[in-house]
């Protein structure tokens, strides 16, 4: 009890910050990198992408690398030194469209998406969310030359331990994890707050109409419209969900 009583006064505390603060938050701003915006496009055009863009308070910018390519072909890559398979996003493409980018604004991160990078979790997507301007790079083919990390980016992201065709599909699981984070794009903050992973804990099962269906039944505690005992049950749900399924998130 004492610790459902510490969640409400938690939310209320959330609920205050995020409502002041999209009287404050002029919204974010995310620059995209890629050679294949066709990918990037329908994701983050439905749902909550779409109405945090409508209320102003995501934009998302997608540009075309080859816009800054290095001749008339539009060339990005070139074989990598060294020798060996695959080719590598060279320098200069690179260089002269994250400094024509920074000129027109300050990043708060330039990230590149990744597969070595850091797995992404909520933590950092809390994180993310509260930035202004965030600039995005998306890889292909072997990657891109270790100098651009080094000297341009400032953090490197990967969504999971596989490896993806390029950094698109990644750059949209990041941008729709961050975006539904901004303050005022959720109706109801606190359904964000009470996600899956938001205090290390999987969200506890739930369950709509009708009440029986083919005999498998709602539990008789969501039923009872005790609201005290609901939310003890749903949390002590969250915390056996977790044990069993993700016992390492409690080490986290
Ligand atoms: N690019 C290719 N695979 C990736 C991954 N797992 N995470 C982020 N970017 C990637």
């Amino acid at each position: 009890m004492i610790i459902m009583r510490l969640f409400s006064v938690i939310e209320i505390y959330f609920q205050t910050c995020s409502t002041l603060s999209s009287f404050i938050f002029a919204g974010m701003r995310i620059d995209i990198l890629t050679v294949l915006p066709e990918l990037l496009e329908s994701p983050l055009q439905h749902s909550i992408m779409k109405r945090a863009q409508e209320k102003g308070l995501l934009q998302i910018h997608i540009h075309q690398l080859r816009k800054w390519a290095v001749n008339e072909y539009g060339q990005v890559d070139d074989y990598q030194y060294g020798g060996g398979a695959g080719m590598v996003m060279m320098c200069e493409p690179l260089a002269k469209a994250i400094e024509e980018l920074s000129g027109e604004r300050t990043y708060d991160e330039i990230i590149f998406l990744t597969p070595d990078g850091k797995m992404l979790n909520q933590k950092i997507a809390n994180t993310l969310s509260l930035k202004e301007n965030l600039l995005l790079i998306c890889g292909h083919y072997k990657g891109i030359d270790e100098r651009i990390r080094e000297h341009f980016v400032t953090k490197e992201i990967s969504i999971g331990d596989y490896v993806l065709s390029g950094g698109e599909l990644a750059a949209a699981v990041l941008v729709d994890t961050i975006g539904r984070l901004i303050p005022g794009v959720l109706n109801d903050e606190t359904s964000a707050l009470f996600d899956s992973f938001q205090d290390n804990l999987l969200a506890p099962p739930v369950y709509t109409r009708p009440e029986d269906f083919r005999g498998w039944k709602v539990p008789d505690i969501l039923m009872s419209g005790d609201h005290n005992k609901i939310e003890d049950w749903r949390h002590e749900q969250s915390v056996k969900r977790s044990s069993e399924r993700r016992p390492d998130l409690k080490q986290e």
